[in-house]
């Protein structure tokens, strides 16, 4: 196992190596401006394999691809619909991911066995390299175990795969801190598979048109992406999400620590000004959606390092990136959610 810092990514020696080791089949984890990802040959079935064993991830949830440059496009979907093209335009290289029909070249090992393909091309420059020196499209799910807190710190990829992967890219931490926005552009109106950064809103403003939320739907129907039906992000204890109005929210983090000091608490700072605690995380202010969303699974995985086993986090406001952060949330907490109004 190699690890490379991103600041000597520039040196010949290491592009040669990304290079060799992606084209001799092995697993390459590398920082996007989302999460990390753990990315491998797109084009290579056995490369592919490994990256689900690495895992341990379900083998009919599909991989994304990504590429360095739209130029590549054309090599991997049969069909760029028109509406595709305002989306690349405004959003690419960004956290977006468009899902396609998929050209026969694309394996359906990389694809869950679907006839379509998520490709996103990333923003992060660290990335951007990666994929360069790498001379292929790359399958690249988020860098962590299946079923655990998506990695945003480099340490987080190292409690996850170290000595399970080739190379490892060192890039500190990411910028977003939550994966891409997933959009299936296949049917005349597009579907928001995964709430992201960019968020519904910018899209249908750039569409000009409404499109489809399919995001909640995932609790009862049939999931419209199988990344839907797994269990996600979650933490090794109990967590349940608190809601209500801000004061009965912080008098129930009160009364839940005076009865057992241990339970762990990550919400915004305004929440826990006047709390005493052993595990109390701030993910930042509750008026800074950006700031809470780089911060919500490293406060996951902090949880874990000090082995909390009751975890509590308030609702947070759902609007806009919002939406991604609670998207991510109810999903760690399984759904389970603990409602202070209930009853009233
Ligand atoms: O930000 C990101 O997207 C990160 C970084 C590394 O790029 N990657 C990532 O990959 O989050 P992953 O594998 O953890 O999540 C991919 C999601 C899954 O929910 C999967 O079901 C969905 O995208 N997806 C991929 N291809 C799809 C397809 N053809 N149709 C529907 N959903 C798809
Ligand atoms: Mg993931």
């Amino acid at each position: 196992m190699v690890i490379i810092h991103a600041s000597d990514l520039n040196l010949k020696e290491n592009q040669e190596l990304i290079s060799s080791t992606i084209k001799k089949g092995g697993l390459c984890v590398f920082p996007t401006e989302t999460v990390y990802g753990i990315g491998a040959d797109a084009t290579n079935d056995d490369a592919i394999k490994k990256i689900f064993l690495a895992k341990g991830r379900p083998s009919d949830n599909p991989l994304i691809v990504h590429l360095a440059s739209k130029d590549d496009l054309v090599q991997c979907v049969s069909e760029i619909p028109a509406l595709a093209h305002p989306l690349m335009d405004h959003f690419w290289p960004g956290p977006l991911t468009l899902v396609f029909k998929k050209k026969s070249s694309i394996s359906y090992l990389a694809t869950g066995g679907l006839e379509t393909v998520g490709i996103r091309i990333p923003s992060s420059i660290i990335a951007k390299h990666v994929i360069e020196a790498a001379g292929v499209p790359l399958c690249a799910p988020s860098a962590n175990i299946s079923g655990r807190p998506s990695a945003t710190l480099f340490t987080h990829v190292l409690e996850d795969f170290k000595d399970k992967v080739d190379l490892l890219i060192d890039g500190g931490k990411v910028t977003i801190g939550l994966e891409s926005t997933v959009l299936d552009i296949t049917t005349p109106i597009p579907v928001l598979l995964r709430p992201g950064a960019i968020t519904k809103t910018m899209i249908e403003h750039v569409l000009n048109l409404s499109i489809i939320d399919a995001t909640e739907d995932a609790i009862t129907d049939v999931p419209k992406s199988p990344g839907m039906k797994y269990r996600h992000y979650a933490p090794h204890g109990e967590l349940s999400l608190v809601r209500g109005e801000f004061h009965q929210v912080v008098h129930f983090f009160e009364q839940s620590l005076k009865q057992n000091h241990e339970i762990g608490i990550i919400a915004p700072h305004e929440y826990l000004l006047n709390l005493k605690g052993k595990h109390l995380i701030s993910i930042g202010s509750m008026h800074d959606p950006n700031e809470m969303a780089t911060n919500i699974f490293e406060a996951l995985r902090t949880m874990d390092q000090h082995h909390v086993n009751i975890i509590y986090i308030p609702t947070l406001n759902d609007k806009d990136l919002g939406q991604a952060i609670m998207n991510r949330l109810i999903k760690a907490a399984s759904h389970r959610i603990i409602d202070l109004d209930e009853g009233r």
